[in-house]
């Protein structure tokens, strides 16, 4: 594949000499355009050495070969990383001042970019209106992560590691090849639930983002996928709305959920259980509504346990399929997080479970995670910590490498 490499001036373009190295390892043509500010950190020479290929910042060098745009209508891909405040406002107003400039207005690959600043430069609203823009142009974001920063301080600004931003260009590379995965699979999303009486229920917090997310990065990646959603509303549902790949079927109870799952199961080679399920149900949902005049001040129910729907896929499943487990625990820590996924794994004998950190502001219904995925040895196969779209695709990636 073709791939160009912008870099800009800030300190984190020693990184990217990593960065074009791991591409050029794989045998990619890796073709670097810094900007001037960019060789104040990292010289030409550099460049040129790691990238096998001639490098400039300027649109007047080599321009019989109409260098200013050639390069960017040959590229599969552009990387821009580090991402300066300033190269990231010049996309967003579609600045052309320099070769990184007509290159990036003359390309129609993905656009993967790795912001990289101060947190006070990342968080001002002239920044994050930019990246707006950009992210609804379809341009894909890498970090920035939190972190130690340059004079010392620490915050979010802090450039992706080379590797993750690796991961996301080959991920960006597999999409527009029309992906690396074939096959069914079954993922589920949202929570379910128990009806009190024919008004009330008793549920979770669960949004389903992470679900549906899920889903998209496998159907993103070549999947047909059968999203069953459990109550998720349809602002969350709209982003698989007309989706080929991504078939939706609602449910509301874990009954409901159960018959839905054990159905779409026996078809499918990978199944992913990212629904959250009520443990437990009432035996007799009243036919009328619970009135309070009725009761003496207190309401006592009497709750009885939900099938365990994952326990029921392990044991029927088929030759072949994969299944993986999610776990939403309050642990505290990283060791308790993991140490409790690691149990929930074993007892369900799922192939992978997914543990996340859920809490009051954590985990539910918001768009930022964090996500511990373990093996059948108990090791920690990913980690992810960002975006629910960013913990989505290390949870496929992590399934695809299975
Ligand atoms: C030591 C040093 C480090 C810098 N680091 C960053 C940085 O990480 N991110 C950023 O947006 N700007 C940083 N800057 C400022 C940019 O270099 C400056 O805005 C420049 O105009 C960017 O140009 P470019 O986007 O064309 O590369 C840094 C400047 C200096 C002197």
């Amino acid at each position: 594949m073709f791939v160009v490499v912008g870099v800009t001036g800030g300190i984190a373009a020693y990184k990217t000499v990593q960065l074009v190295r791991l591409l050029v390892k794989d045998g990619h043509e890796v073709h670097v355009i810094p900007t001037d500010d960019a060789l104040r950190f990292v010289g030409r020479p550099t460049w040129e050495a790691i990238s096998r290929h001639p490098v400039t910042t300027s649109v007047h060098d080599d321009v019989a070969q109409v260098r200013h745009v050639a390069l960017g209508q040959q590229a599969d891909l552009v990387i821009v990383a580090p991402a300066t405040a300033n190269t990231i406002a010049s996309m967003a107003a579609g600045l052309a001042g320099d070769l990184l400039g007509t290159t990036l207005l003359a390309t129609t690959a993905p656009v993967v970019i790795a912001p990289a600043m101060h947190t006070e430069m990342w968080q001002h609203p002239a920044t994050q209106a930019n990246i707006d823009t950009l992210t609804t142009r379809g341009v894909r974001m890498v970090g920035p992560v939190s972190g130690e920063l340059t004079g010392g301080d620490a915050g979010p600004g802090r450039m992706a590691e080379p590797e993750q931003i690796h991961e996301a260009a080959l991920r960006e590379l597999r999409e527009r090849t029309g992906g690396d995965l074939r096959g069914s699979w079954l993922v589920t999303a949202g929570g379910t639930r128990e009806p009190l009486d024919p008004v009330r229920f008793i549920g979770n917090r669960s949004s389903g983002r992470q679900g549906v997310e899920v889903a998209r990065a496998a159907a993103r990646r070549g999947a047909d996928v059968t999203l069953l959603a459990a109550n998720v509303s349809d602002a969350i549902l709209a982003s698989v709305a007309g989706d080929p790949r991504i078939r939706v079927v609602e449910v509301s109870t874990t009954d409901e959920l159960e018959r839905a799952a054990t159905e779409h199961a026996a078809e499918a080679d990978v199944v992913v259980m990212a629904a959250a399920v009520a443990d437990y149900r009432l035996p007799d949902v009243a036919d009328v509504k619970l009135r309070k005049e009725e009761r003496g001040g207190t309401l006592t129910l009497e709750l009885v346990e939900t099938p365990d729907i994952l326990a029921g896929l392990v044991a029927s499943r088929r030759a072949g399929q994969t299944i993986v487990g999610f776990a939403a625990e309050t642990p505290g820590d990283d060791a308790t997080l993991v140490e409790r996924a690691v149990a929930k794994r074993r007892r369900k004998g799922a192939d992978l479970l997914a543990a996340n950190e859920v809490g009051w502001g954590k985990g539910f219904d918001r768009d930022e995670n964090h996500l511990v995925v373990i093996d059948a040895s108990d090791a920690v196969v990913a980690e992810a910590e960002g975006s629910k779209r960013e913990t989505a695709d290390a949870l496929v990636d992590a399934i695809a490498r299975r």
